[in-house]
């Protein structure tokens, strides 16, 4: 190897090395592999993420009655010492038939979606599965996504992200938005797919436990994720003020937020970016914040800094009550 090869081959390893570490974020990693609870997470490959419905947008008697099956599949759960289970409903409210993922058992494409649908076939003998309702665990990976679009379900609920089991849990997984797949329903079925993520999610994340510490466990994986910590010292205050809201025509409640950024610190903030929470959800139209390439992460639309004491208005209108909540990242 002449000098100038081997230059090559250490800025090549050099460049491998910090190649993946920037898919952290090294100041609010924690542990520098995996997303803690308090931290938020997300794939490292940005994408546009849409909007699975959480337990907040769902009206307390429908919640109940979803939160009430889960809490029957993680009993079986936990009962089998099983991580995925599904579950499938009649809309007539009859639960029809279970499936839960054997460890891979009769091939690794038995998830516990794929165990259901086939079971509900084979003692019904159901081709489609229009009407019914899917509840599961753990997020359907990309795999049991486009089954569960195919098989034409009407609603699909689970527990735990596939963000979290990947991020935060450990647990291998396709690093995929289920709601990506779901969102392309219109070339395969007629009918929007109702999706709910985060029903009984503390309750299902406790269960899937973690795999961080696990190396030599064949469902672990090490992470390679975003993780924000929200908790993190701001040096940009961000102020909302609710400035109106109204139900239109259609029923759905709207309102309008009013934002203030501050610089409270004592240098200029160049570029800042914003995380924002809950994931996945965004205003209908926003003013002064601009969507980047990365999942639920805005920047400032034309002003490239705060100078300290320096402030920042912005404004949106988003469906419900509730604000976006967005933290300098
Ligand atoms: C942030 O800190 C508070 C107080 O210590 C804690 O209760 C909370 O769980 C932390 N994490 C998040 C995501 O807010
Ligand atoms: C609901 O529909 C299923 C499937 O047709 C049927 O087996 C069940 O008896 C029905 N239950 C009720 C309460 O109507
Ligand atoms: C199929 O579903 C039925 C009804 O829930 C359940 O009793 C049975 O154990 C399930 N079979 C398998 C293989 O999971
Ligand atoms: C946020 O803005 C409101 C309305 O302008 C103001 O009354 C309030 O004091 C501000 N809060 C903070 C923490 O700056």
């Amino acid at each position: 190897m002449n000098k100038f090869t081997s230059i090559f081959v250490i800025l090549f390893v050099l460049g491998a090395v910090f190649a993946c570490d920037s898919d952290y974020d090294p100041v609010n990693t924690a542990f520098g592999t995996k997303c803690t609870a308090q931290h938020h997470s997300t794939f490292p490959a940005p994408g546009s993420r849409s909007t699975a419905l959480t337990p907040n947008d769902i009206p307390a008697a429908e919640l109940a009655v979803h939160e009430e099956r889960m809490r029957y599949i993680l009993d079986i759960a936990r009962s089998k010492n099983r991580k995925f289970v599904s579950s499938i409903y009649h809309s007539n409210g009859t639960l029809m038939c279970i499936g839960f993922n054997d460890l891979g058992k009769p091939n690794l494409i038995s998830h516990g979606e794929i165990m259901a649908i086939t079971n509900c076939t084979n003692l019904y003998g159901l081709a489609a599965y229009d009407g019914y309702d899917l509840y599961t665990t753990g997020e359907p990976c990309a795999m049991c996504a486009g089954a569960i679009m195919w098989s034409h379900f009407r609603t699909v609920v689970w527990g735990t992200y596939n963000h979290d089991l990947v991020c935060k849990i450990c647990m291998s997984n396709i690093p995929f938005e289920s709601t990506a797949l779901f969102d392309t329903y219109e070339t395969v079925k007629i009918n929007k797919i109702r999706v709910i993520g985060g029903v009984l999610q503390q309750e299902s994340d406790a269960w899937f436990g973690t795999y961080c510490d696990r190396p030599t466990n064949i469902f672990y994986i090490a992470p390679k994720c975003n993780c924000v910590n929200v908790n993190k010292t701001q040096t940009l205050s961000v102020n909302q003020t609710r400035t109106s809201s109204w139900i239109d025509g259609g029923n759905t409640q709207y309102s309008q937020w009013s934002g203030v950024i501050t610089n409270i610190g004592t240098t200029t903030v160049t570029f800042p970016n914003f995380l924002s929470l809950p994931s996945g959800v965004a205003p209908q139209s926003i003013w002064g914040l601009s969507r980047t390439s990365v999942d639920d992460q805005w920047a400032l639309a034309w002003n490239p800094s705060i100078a300290p004491g320096a402030t920042f208005n912005f404004g949106y209108i988003i469906s419900g009550n509730d604000k976006l909540n967005f933290y300098q990242e």
